[in-house]
């Protein structure tokens, strides 16, 4: 059997917790949602959510990550199974952990490349030349348009796909110690830097006028509180950001020494992400585009679509400033490599499938995770409408029904008695058992009722629509789903072959 690798240094394994969490949920996601649901009205349900769900559901995957991390297995196909007696039933349920950052992977990355072409196209300059005019609209267009031609997608966007594609190949190949880690302890104090930096940049435009960015996110606003929609959003930008619900956190998690504190990892990790998102992620696109263009350009800027917020309104304002074409790039090479991390993270559980179940070799692994992952990039860039669909099935109501997964099995089916046990092992603090029932009571009963806000909120929108596009996503999803459980089956009959092997 192959030997699994383990973080090598204690800062490294937070570096890359940090990584898998900070990314473009942090400085693309959650300034679009909160644009789009009204600021103050927003960040009420994402602060409650932070602590109802994200916290408890941190914890829980970086303790089930190092439980099952030390008996070989970090798929969640293979956690599943490891708590439940490797039964079928727990490693197909395990298979939607695998599907969903599969899922997630094939547009994340898409996007991850227009980040690394547009740092290209302003480093040389070839950005289009921002105009001077009063009216935002104006000044907007030509970079409205730049972003409608690239995203086409144009030859330059295949182009960068293919070369991000290839960067992520060659990190993951390299493996743990020597690809993840070394590149989140480069990226992530560098990806630190460059935010501070450009949160002073946005926040002091036209006389820090960029404040009042920070006052419309900022000054509660409970008006919109019974609105089902914006607590469904609210909690599905804490899953996504903190990369819950879909077993990242716990793939890395079983890469930990066997005594290593997950409590203080999850923590680390949670704050580390949670500094990005409500002090640096609030403080640049929103405020500069509130200095710039005033606060009537903020939702029209939202509609674009989640994620595109980035791409239209910070190249526009930036390079009109001195050095601007430069401010521009740090802008997209702080975006890339805040991407490049979470992509790795998002890819590593398909990894960690093939060679902890399947018992392929890393290298093999990584190529196999690969070709998969690059056909759904391609379908991303070709097929219209493919990724909003993605976003939609993937980064949030899957995330909804297995971060309730979650709870329900390694917390009540496993037992609150052996939960805690592992919970309270070898770490700073031994938090009460109450607490157990607590928060993993509150968060079990909050996902419920999430869960039928989202199917009376935002399913019927939804299903009303069909069209060619529509029917190509929805079958990579589901043939996506049924090759995981193909291979979570085959690789039970493997994992008991090798069993029997090892005993004889
Ligand atoms: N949390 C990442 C972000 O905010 C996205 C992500 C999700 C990464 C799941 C890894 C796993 O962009």
């Amino acid at each position: 059997m192959q030997k699994r690798e383990t973080w090598a240094t204690k800062i490294g394994l937070i570096f890359a917790a940090a990584g898998n969490a900070i990314g473009l949920g942090n400085l693309l996601r959650f300034p679009s949602k909160v644009a789009l649901y009204g600021g103050g009205a927003f960040i009420v349900p994402y602060f409650i959510s932070l602590f109802l769900l994200g916290i408890p559901l941190m914890i829980l995957e970086w303790v089930i990550g190092r439980f099952a991390g030390s008996k070989g297995h970090g798929s969640m196909v293979g956690i599943m199974g490891e708590f439940f007696n490797h039964s079928y039933i727990a490693r197909i349920v395990g298979s939607l952990g695998v599907v969903i950052p599969f899922l997630i992977v094939c547009y994340y990355i898409y996007i991850e490349s227009w980040t690394l072409g547009f740092a290209f196209f302003s480093l040389f300059k070839k950005l289009p030349q921002p105009i001077v005019a009063e009216d935002p609209k104006l000044i907007m267009m030509p970079f409205l348009d730049f972003y409608r031609n690239y995203t086409k997608p144009s030859p330059y966007a295949i182009v960068f796909l293919t070369i991000t594609l290839f960067v992520n190949w060659y990190i993951l190949e390299r493996g743990i110690i020597k690809g993840i880690e070394l590149t989140a302890k480069i990226g992530i104090p560098a990806l630190l830097l460059m935010g501070i930096f450009l949160s002073i940049v946005s926040l002091s435009m036209n006389n820090w006028k960029g404040l009042e960015g920070l006052y419309f996110i900022f000054k509660p606003d409970f008006s919109r509180l019974l609105d089902p929609q914006v607590w469904v959003e609210a909690s599905g930008q804490i899953f996504f950001t903190l990369s819950l619900a879909m077993g990242a956190i716990a793939t890395y998690a079983s890469y930990v020494k066997e005594n290593e504190d997950v409590l203080k990892a999850g923590l680390y990790t949670t704050g580390l992400n949670e500094f990005v998102e409500v002090l640096i992620g609030a403080s640049i696109a929103i405020p500069a585009a509130f200095a710039m263009f005033g606060a009537s350009s903020i939702p029209e800027l939202a509609e674009e679509g989640t994620f595109r917020i980035g791409f239209m309104s910070m190249p526009a304002i930036l390079t009109a400033l001195p050095f601007g074409y430069y401010l521009s790039f740090i802008w997209f090479f702080l975006l890339f490599i805040a991407a490049l991390t979470s992509s790795l993270a998002l890819i590593q559980p398909l990894v960690a499938l093939f060679e902890d179940e399947l018992k392929i070799f890393h290298s093999n692994s990584v190529n196999i995770s690969m070709i998969m992952v690059s056909i759904g990039a391609f379908l991303s860039a070709f097929v219209p409408k493919f990724l909003d669909e993605l976003d939609f099935w993937a980064g949030t109501l899957f995330l909804i029904i297995f971060g309730f997964i979650e709870i329900l099995a390694f917390v009540w089916l496993f037992g609150v008695e052996n939960f805690y046990k592992e919970l309270t092992r070898d770490v700073f603090l031994k938090i009460p058992k109450v607490f157990v029932y607590l928060f993993y009571g509150t968060s079990a009963i909050f996902i419920g009722l999430l869960f039928y806000f989202w199917t009376i909120t935002k399913l019927p929108e939804y299903l009303g629509e069909l069209s060619w596009n529509l029917i190509i996503a929805r079958g990579f999803i589901v043939a996506s789903i049924l090759l995981i459980i193909l291979i979570a089956i085959e690789s039970k009959r493997k994992y008991f072959d090798q069993e029997r092997d090892d005993l004889s």
